[in-house]
C-alpha cells in the first residue's frame, strides 16, 4: 500500500512542473477528463503502467486508453493510421472519442494487453491537456475506480477510489460527460463501436457519409469472441443490486421488494414516493449520464440495497447510458409481467 497521495485542489504551474516530474520518474497521478477520471502513467514506462493495473485490481488481458496532447503526438504511440481515423479525429477532437489503431513496436505489451493495437483518444479537459503538454510524453490511463466499480466523475468520487494507491489527485470538479469516451475502431469500410459513448452513432454517421463508412455499434456485428477485451467484464456496479425498470411503478416495487431500501433512478419527474425510498430523478438524457456513476455511488452510501434504473430509448446518448445500465444489472430487467415470482427474468 502507497503512502497518501498529494492532492491538488486548484492547479497551478509549479503543481504542473511537480506532476510531470513525478509522471516521468514513473509515478502515477488521477487527473480529471471531460468523461470520467483517469489514472495515468507514462505510457513507455512499464513499471509505471504495471502500478496501474495494481493500484485498479485490473486484469492484465484489458488493455488501456492511451491520451495524446494532439495529433502529432499520436504518432508516437500508433502506425498507418488511416484516413478515416484522422477525419475523425479532426471532427471529435480534442473530445470523448478514442479510436483504436494499429501499435507502434516501441509502446511495451503491457498497455496493450498483448494486442497489436492501441486505443488513443486527445482529451479536451484542460487539465487533462495542461498535463500532457507539461509532460510532453503519451498518458495510458483507464478510468481512476477499483476495477469492476463505477467510474468516478467528481473529484471526491476519485479520491475515495484511489487516495491510499496512487501519488498524485488532481481536483478538476465534476466531469462534464460522465461516461466513458465512445471506443471505435476501424474496419474495412465499416466503423464499429465498441462502446458507447458521448460521441454516438449518428454523430458518427453524419461525418462518415463520403466516402461512405457504415457505423455499427458492436451487438450489430456477428462475432466469436469479444471486439474489446473490456466487454467480457462485469462493470460500473455499485455495491447494491440493480435493476433495469422500463416504466416505475412504486407499488409494484414496495411489494416486490418488501422492507429493503430501494433507491430509484428515473427520468420521470415525480416528487411523492413512500417512505424507505430514495429517488433520484434526471432532468434530461445528459443529466442521467453526466450523474449515473455519482448517483450509484451515493445511493451505496445512503445503504440502498436495491436500485432500480430506468431503461432509456436506445438511440443517441440513450445507447451509452443503456450500455452501463445493463453492464451495471447484469442484464437483469425487473419483470413487469407477473408481480409474484420470478422476481426478474433476463434479457440478452
Ligand atoms: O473516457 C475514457 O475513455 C476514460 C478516460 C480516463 O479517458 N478511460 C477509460 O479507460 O474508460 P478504461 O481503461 O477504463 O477503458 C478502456 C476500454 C476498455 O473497455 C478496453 O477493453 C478498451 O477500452 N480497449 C483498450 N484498448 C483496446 C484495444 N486495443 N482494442 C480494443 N479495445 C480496447
Ligand atoms: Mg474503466
Amino acid at each position: 500500500m502507497k503512502k497518501h497521495a498529494i492532492i491538488i485542489r486548484s492547479i497551478k504551474k509549479k503543481d504542473l512542473e511537480d506532476i510531470a516530474l513525478c509522471i516521468r520518474n514513473g509515478g502515477i497521478v488521477v487527473f480529471p477528463t471531460e468523461t470520467v477520471y483517469g489514472l495515468g502513467a507514462n505510457v513507455f514506462d512499464s513499471r509505471a503502467i504495471e502500478k496501474i493495473f495494481r493500484a485498479k485490481g485490473r486484469p492484465s488481458d484489458n488493455p488501456l486508453i492511451v491520451h495524446v496532447y494532439n495529433l502529432a503526438q499520436l504518432e508516437l504511440v500508433a502506425k498507418d493510421v488511416p484516413e478515416v481515423a484522422i477525419k475523425l479525429f479532426k471532427k471529435f477532437s480534442p473530445g470523448p472519442l478514442t479510436i483504436v489503431l494499429p501499435k507502434k513496436d516501441t509502446v511495451p505489451s503491457i498497455v496493450t494487453a498483448g494486442l497489436p493495437t492501441i486505443a488513443v483518444r486527445i482529451p479536451s479537459h484542460p487539465v487533462a491537456r495542461a498535463i500532457l503538454k507539461e509532460v510532453k510524453l503519451p498518458i495510458a490511463a483507464p478510468s481512476a475506480n477499483i476495477s469492476g466499480r463505477p467510474s468516478p466523475t467528481t473529484f471526491e468520487m476519485a479520491k475515495r477510489e484511489m487516495e491510499n494507491r496512487v501519488d498524485f489527485i488532481i481536483d478538476g470538479g465534476d466531469c462534464k460527460f460522465g461516461l466513458e469516451s465512445t471506443v471505435v475502431q476501424i474496419k474495412e469500410s465499416e466503423v464499429i463501436i465498441l462502446r458507447p459513448g458521448a460521441i454516438t452513432k449518428e454523430m458518427l454517421q453524419s461525418v462518415l457519409l463520403h466516402p461512405h463508412y457504415i457505423v455499427k455499434q458492436f451487438d450489430e456485428v456477428k462475432v466469436s469472441k469479444p471486439l474489446s477485451p473490456g466487454q467480457k467484464y462485469a462493470h460500473y456496479k455499485p455495491f447494491a443490486e440493480v435493476y433495469i425498470v422500463d416504466k416505475i411503478d412504486i407499488e409494484k416495487i414496495k411489494k416486490l421488494f418488501g422492507n429493503k431500501k430501494i433507491g430509484i433512478l428515473t427520468i420521470d419527474s415525480r416528487s411523492l414516493v413512500p417512505e424507505n425510498v430514495i429517488l433520484k430523478s434526471f432532468k434530461n438524457l445528459s443529466d442521467y449520464a453526466k450523474n449515473l456513476y455519482r448517483a450509484f455511488v451515493e445511493m451505496d452510501s445512503s445503504g440502498v440495497e436495491v436500485i432500480l434504473v430506468q431503461s432509456v430509448p436506445e438511440k443517441g446518448i440513450g445507447r451509452a447510458i443503456m450500455n452501463r445500465l445493463l453492464k451495471a444489472a447484469e442484464n437483469k430487467y425487473l419483470n413487469d409481467v407477473q408481480e409474484n415470482i420470478p422476481l426478474y427474468i433476463l434479457k440478452q
